[in-house]
């Protein structure tokens, strides 16, 4: 039997960052959820799909292959056989992947490739519905929040370190709504399960948060 841990909490609070810690300190397999419905968003801008209707996305998913691979431990993804590593990390894909993984047909998809991976191998998850919907029995749940100010401020820290020119206010707000959608959201929107751990990373560094987590881990 695999042994999986669940990592789900809001955009920014410093999930991906955590589970790669954790997955590299007990010899697991990190999956990066949110990268897949990158993917996904990704083709529909490709295909200049209009993102506001629900039937469009859902019937153009189809077209989309999603996969992932590991070279040398790190997770790349791939759409229809093409590494898109590179294209998903901006905030056009964020607000995309946003309104397209509100469609069941996507979540349906992705859910079941994510199944597939954490059956076969110990994993580190995360995303926004690990816990509650992808992997109900996982061994542990980690809910990993921090406050809107904290995310947004280490959101700008990282693009002022990359050297982008951007606006404190517009990246809390970019937060907040995205944190509504995700949310508010019909289908397996963000909450933390019944069994999850509350983590709040508001006020500890990138080790602590690691180190909690760890030391729940049988
Ligand atoms: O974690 P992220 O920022 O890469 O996620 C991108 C978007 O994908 C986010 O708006 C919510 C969605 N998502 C989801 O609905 N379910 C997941 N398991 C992971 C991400």
């Amino acid at each position: 039997m695999s042994y999986n841990i669940a990592i789900d909490g809001p955009a920014g609070a410093g999930k991906s960052t955590i589970a790669k810690l954790v997955a590299k300190n007990k010899g697991y397999i990190y999956v990066d959820t949110g990268a897949m419905y990158r993917a996904m968003a990704l083709f529909m801008l490709n295909e200049k799909v209009d993102l506001d209707r629900t039937d469009l996305i859902a019937e153009k998913s189809k077209d989309a292959d999603i996969s992932i691979r590991y070279e040398d431990g790190v997770q790349c993804v791939f759409l229809n056989g093409q590494n898109v590593d590179g294209l998903i990390r901006t905030e056009e894909v964020s607000a995309a992947a946003s309104k397209s993984s509100v469609v069941q047909e996507v979540r349906a998809k992705l859910t079941s490739l994510q199944k597939k991976l954490a059956a076969e191998q110990d994993v580190v998850m995360d995303g926004r519905d690990i816990g509650t919907k992808v992997l109900p029995n996982a061994d542990l749940k980690i809910f990993l929040t921090a406050s809107v100010e904290v995310r947004a401020k280490r959101r700008y820290d990282e693009l002022c370190a990359k050297g982008v020119d951007c606006d404190l206010k517009a990246i809390q707000d970019e937060i907040a709504e995205r944190d509504h959608r995700d949310m508010t959201r019909a289908e397996a929107p963000l909450v933390q399960a019944e069994d999850a751990i509350l983590v709040d990373s508001s006020d500890l560094t990138i080790e602590q948060v690691a180190d909690k987590i760890l030391s729940y881990v049988k």
